[in-house]
């Protein structure tokens, strides 16, 4: 046993988690890799026979080994109930998802039905940690509506997860800092011990300010991105180039040179949702954030700025293939989860033009995304450009990065654009080759 502060603490807790996307797995496994024992619960049915048959339904880098290794020895397993879950937890993670309503609310379905099943099915104390991104105000709101009237002590903490996706488990073991929102100092300590082998800075606050601190973060970092999406589109009307800006302005210890990279903006489950999500609470809340409806309204340009660049290279696309290099919203993933490449896709397809789509990891979940004959999908990114008038790097994979361009331009049809989505080619070279080259702010 280890004494800790005004607390006895047992080394190995045991801990519930509910959901296993990439935050709720991560947590699970990381979790029982310092020595807890946990049970995930997991309601999607073919997810869970995936868990309990030993294979991951997710990609994370890293993840695997400690997967194998925690579900090996028994350390973590997986449940449909969250009865069995409960058993013996001292600790119960809500990990479950908090996807965005069609007019950007938050939907907290999810979150408000696995609070109102803790409230009944508890029996013992318990403390609920809140990993899934829920707007300002929620953890207070469901402590009073179910938590304050369960039969024994429930303790709530709000505990933002500011994990990458494809890096996820990195950051979980190297976070910047680690928040921690919750009405009682003791019940910080709890979140303290559980984080014991991690070293970054704990830093504590009340639960409404917790959940704050990830929608801003998050916020801030899309704000970096329209804005230097702003600076880029200037920097072409006024013929500056952005890649002599853009590391200059990052050279600002107070600006910093991450998140200042120029193209077709973000993408992804987490940004769009909690930008959008922020701004409804704002709504909710009588505020008019102008500043974040910008971000918002930038972002959503690009993809349209880059479609109407096609357009003008080709002088229409009607009867034209267009092959769109990159699906997943980055690499190293296969989310397509609000890419860039989705709505480019349904821009030049509604413009007449063929899609030839090719992603190394992503071609599955994109499948889903396009019932039509409009758009075929290769595995091979020559195949894909072959015959094309213009290819469009969506996303900076490295095998497309680096792929051989000049071999690539003999099998297009002449004359053929190349649209630099993510500004990382060599321009010069590319133009050498004899593609008309588009990218954003790179005179
Ligand atoms: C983000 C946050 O980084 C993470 O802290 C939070 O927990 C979840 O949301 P993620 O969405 O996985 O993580 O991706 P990230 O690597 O941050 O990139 C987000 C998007 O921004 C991607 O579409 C990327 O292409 C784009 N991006 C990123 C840019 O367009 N320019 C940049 O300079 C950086």
């Amino acid at each position: 046993m280890m004494r800790i502060g005004r607390l006895y603490m047992s080394k190995d807790k045991h801990i519930a988690v509910i959901g296993t996307g990439y935050v709720g797995l991560v947590a699970a496994c990381c979790l029982a890799k310092s020595g807890h024992r946990v049970v995930a619960a997991e309601k999607n049915s073919d997810k869970l026979k995936q868990l309990q048959g030993g294979v991951m339904p997710i990609y994370e880098e890293g993840l695997s080994d400690i997967f194998t290794a925690v579900t090996g020895d028994g350390r973590l397993t997986f449940t449909s109930d969250l009865k069995t879950a409960l058993a013996h937890a001292t600790v119960l993670i809500i990990a479950v998802g908090t996807p965005s309503l069609a007019d950007g609310r938050v939907d907290l379905a999810q979150v408000n039905a696995v609070a109102v099943a803790i409230a009944r099915l508890a029996e013992k104390p318990l403390t609920v940690i809140m990993k899934s991104t829920v707007p300002p105000g929620t953890g207070k709101s469901i402590f009073k509506r179910y938590f304050s009237q369960a039969k024994v002590p429930i303790q709530y903490v709000s505990n933002p997860e500011f994990l990458r996706e494809g890096k996820a488990v990195w950051d979980w073991y190297h976070p910047d800092r680690l928040v921690i929102g919750c009405a009682a100092p003791e019940v910080a300590d709890q979140l303290i011990e559980l984080y014991s082998d991690i070293e970054a800075p704990k830093v504590t606050m009340d639960i409404t300010s917790a959940e704050m601190v990830k929608y801003a973060s998050n916020a801030f970092l899309a704000t970096k991105i329209s804005f230097i999406n702003e600076i880029a589109n200037l920097c072409e009307r006024v013929g500056a180039s952005i890649d002599a800006v853009a590391p200059a302005v990052g050279m600002d210890k107070r600006i910093g040179p991450h998140f200042l990279q120029a193209g077709l903006g973000y993408g992804g489950s987490c940004f769009p949702k909690d930008t959008k999500g922020l701004e409804h609470v704002s709504v909710f809340n009588d505020y008019n954030f102008n500043l974040l409806k910008a971000v918002i309204e930038v972002n959503a340009r690009q993809r349209v700025t880059a479609v109407r660049k096609i357009i003008k290279a080709l002088d229409g696309v009607t009867g034209k293939k267009i092959a769109i290099l990159g699906l997943a919203f980055k690499p190293g993933t296969d989310d397509v989860r609000e890419a860039p490449a989705l709505d480019i896709i349904d821009y030049l397809i509604s413009e007449g033009a063929k899609i030839a789509a090719c992603d190394p990891l992503a071609l599955v979940s994109a499948k889903q995304r396009f019932p039509t004959e409009d758009i075929q999908f290769y595995t091979d990114p020559y195949q894909a450009c072959r015959d094309c008038a213009a290819v469009v790097l969506a996303t900076e994979w490295p095998e497309f990065v680096n792929l051989d361009w000049e071999q690539i331009k003999q099998g297009m049809q002449m004359p053929c654009m190349l649209l630099d989505g993510r500004n990382v080619l060599d321009k010069d070279v590319i133009k050498r080759y004899g593609y008309r080259y588009e990218a954003f702010g790179r005179n």
